[in-house]
């Protein structure tokens, strides 16, 4: 087949097919072989972080790293001329010429667009405000498919934060290719936005819920996410929140003997560490699966003839 991958942007997960994410899964299976470390030799991937970044930006690096390559660039945007006002589109202009490849994570929405439309080297975004987070999506479902065996006709429950949670977006986006049921369990004022709800709803099968207690029994999947207290327009909005949702060790005494819970992390208090030694906690497990995911999606960007 052809790499759907090659010299491509990752922008949005609306952008690949079904087919796309299984043959970036395929290739995640093989990633690790050893003739692949030396595959990206002398390309440069350029780190550009305007916001803080644990997973994503060390998954990344240590991808680079692994298959052969290097990275450069900045985490945080008091260590680039930035600080001193110079501009987005100046920013990216430099780092486009001195890379192979842009990771870019920004607070605004539409960043990684604009970014990709005025580099001329492929850009992956890693975060756009609250717009998407597309392969942090590509990991999450690779670990649902590596550890149930199938997206299709599993009945998933994405539970906290779907207002502001860039990542609950793309992974809504995500499922859309496969036919699963999702539960979107939130407190009220958390919902997701009703415009990518009327949205999500013509592509997939959608319950809506409060209260995690209602549907646990039925779930395959738990992906819950913490508050993103830096979105928060008014602060007062976040106090009203705070606190209000927590996987309870209690609930779980009511689940599928399969379920599993997943989290892009970071977490706060929606998991408690009481669960991290239970069978159910596969949140650590996700962030080995990201590192094959993005080595994956940067062999496949950078090498038009894969060997997978
Ligand atoms: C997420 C993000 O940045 O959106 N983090 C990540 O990349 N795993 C989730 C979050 O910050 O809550």
């Amino acid at each position: 087949m052809t790499n759907p991958f090659y010299n491509k942007n990752v922008v949005s997960i609306r952008d690949f097919t079904r087919n796309d994410l299984e043959y970036l899964f395929h290739v995640a299976d093989n990633i690790n072989s050893n003739s692949l470390c030396e595959a990206l030799r002398n390309k440069i991937l350029g780190l550009v972080f305007f916001e803080p970044s644990t997973r994503t930006r060390l998954s990344f690096e240590s991808a680079m790293n692994s298959l052969g390559g290097t990275c450069i660039g900045f985490s945080e945007s008091s260590s680039s001329s930035t600080e001193k006002g110079e501009n987005l589109n100046d920013t990216l202009v430099t780092m486009n010429q001195y890379v192979d490849a842009l990771v870019l994570r920004h607070q605004k929405d539409g960043v990684a667009r604009f970014a990709s439309e005025i580099c001329t080297k492929p850009v992956i975004n890693a975060g756009s405000g609250t717009e998407e987070h597309p392969t942090q999506a590509m990991l999450d479902l690779y670990t649902i498919f590596k550890e149930l065996g199938t997206i299709d006709n599993l009945n998933i429950g994405i539970f906290g934060d779907l207002k502001y949670g860039r990542t609950v977006y793309s992974l809504l986006y995500g499922l859309s290719n496969y036919n699963p049921t999702v539960y979107l369990i939130s407190p009220d004022l958390l919902q997701l936005r009703s415009d990518a709800l009327s949205d999500i709803r013509e592509k997939l099968s959608i319950e809506q819920h409060s209260n995690l207690s209602d549907v646990i029994s039925k779930l395959d999947v738990i992906y819950t996410t913490r508050i993103q207290k830096e979105r928060f327009p008014d602060i007062q909005e976040y106090e009203r929140v705070k606190g209000s949702y927590r996987i309870d060790e209690s609930l779980l005494k009511n689940t599928k003997d399969n379920l599993i819970i997943l989290h892009p992390m970071p977490r706060s208090e929606e998991i408690p560490p009481s669960l991290d030694t239970t069978k159910y906690a596969k949140y650590f497990k996700q962030i080995r699966y990201g590192k094959l995911i993005r080595s994956a999606l940067l062999y496949l960007i950078f090498t038009e003839h894969p060997e997978y």
